[in-house]
């Protein structure tokens, strides 16, 4: 039986993609890289961390661990002066009306995102309260695709993975809940998130009837 639900934050609750695109984009014509929107969309889901060494390998670069870390400091002081101006006008169309309902139903909520930056973000959206466990890119050292944030999210609600839907809208997002035993929600086009169990172009569409009646066993 479903007794929980874990969200993924950038792309699910709120679109960030734009201010890590934004900021990235930033910090490579400073550095002279090729950076687009198309990489960006490579980057979704992925630590900081990564994601630099992925625009360093589009780039054919290499830097030194020192460098490395001092840049993407860089970029995260861009991405997260650009938060300050986030309120609660910000969710994605349909996330928060689908946090309020699965609240009034009594459903455990976590979240489950890669992001260091995520308390900042619930916090400009005053989205803190929905949440009883807020698992981020502080809780666990694998990153997506490595199941370990949404397991250790599960463990937190005291719930088993079978018990729990996870919604992402990042490929190895999905990949990660799938490796972990949940059942997955993708949001996004086919493309990216079609080998989730149940996928909608957008949050507007997730809504709890539509989930309960496409895993109908289950609740
Ligand atoms: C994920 C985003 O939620 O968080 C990624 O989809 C981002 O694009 C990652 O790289 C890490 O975020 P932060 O805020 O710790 O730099
Ligand atoms: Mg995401």
């Amino acid at each position: 039986m479903i007794k929980g639900f874990i969200f993924d934050l950038d792309g699910v609750i709120t679109d960030t993609a734009e201010l890590h695109y934004e900021a990235w984009k930033t910090l490579s014509d400073e550095m002279g890289w090729d950076f687009d929107r198309e990489i960006n969309d490579q980057l979704r889901g992925i630590s900081r961390m990564d994601s630099l060494k992925v625009i360093l390998e589009h780039n054919n670069a290499s830097l030194d661990d020192e460098t490395l870390l001092e840049l993407a400091t860089k970029k995260n002081t861009i991405y997260v002066a650009s938060l300050d101006s986030m309120t609660a006008e910000d969710y994605l169309p349909g996330a928060q009306e689908l946090l309020t309902h699965l609240r009034s139903e009594g459903f455990s909520v976590a979240l489950g995102s890669s992001s260091k930056n995520a308390s900042k973000v619930l916090q400009q959206l005053n989205a803190t309260g929905y949440f009883d466990v807020i698992a981020d890119g502080y809780s666990v050292s694998n990153s997506k695709p490595a199941p370990d944030i949404f397991l250790y999210g599960a463990e937190k609600l005291n719930l088993q993975p079978e018990e729990c839907i996870v919604f992402e809208d990042a490929e190895r997002g999905i990949d990660a809940a799938k490796t972990g035993g949940f059942y997955s929600v993708g949001i996004g086009p086919e493309e990216r998130v079609g080998h989730a169990n149940l996928r909608f172009d957008s949050m507007e569409k997730a809504t709890l009837f539509e989930i309960k009646s496409f895993f109908k066993d289950l609740f």
